[in-house]
């Protein structure tokens, strides 16, 4: 069901400093504006790399999600992975059929990239974090 790897998220209390380390350290040449995702309560900036992209995200706000896991992990971290789908709603219903956790309401969100997202509970993935994003019509992303 899930095709390519389309990102990898990795929390930071700082965007501009993980860019420095992606950038100076790590020697990557495209890195994009960093955006606020108010209703996701994140700001985000994408690291691209010649197979897929390293998503920055950074807490927008008291009420962001990431203040959590920026807590466990003061320096960040690995946060999640996101594979593509090509049919988001198709994709969980056959989770939740499998017994697995959607989070949130269940019904998908507008991700980073403009398409629908859905994330599932760690507790049924090995522990990690998942997201599902469906693939924009007529491409990748
Ligand atoms: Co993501």
């Amino acid at each position: 069901m899930i095709g390519k790897l389309n990102h990898v998220g990795i929390a930071t209390p700082s965007i501009e400093a993980a860019v420095t380390v992606y950038r100076d350290v790590l020697g990557a040449t495209s890195i994009g504006e960093r955006f606020a995702m108010p209703e996701q309560g994140v700001w985000v900036c994408f690291v691209n790399l010649p197979n897929s992209q390293i998503e920055l995200i950074e807490p927008y706000g008291d009420a962001s999600p990431i203040h959590g896991f920026l807590a466990k992990n003061p320096m960040g971290g690995q946060h999640h992975v996101c594979f593509e789908v090509e049919d988001i709603l198709a994709a969980r219903d056959d989770l939740q059929a499998k017994g697995a956790k959607v989070l949130g309401t269940g019904e998908p969100r507008i991700g980073a990239h403009g398409t629908p997202v859905i994330f599932v509970h760690p507790k049924d993935m090995g522990g990690v974090l998942i997201e599902l994003m469906e693939v924009p019509r007529g491409g990748h992303a």
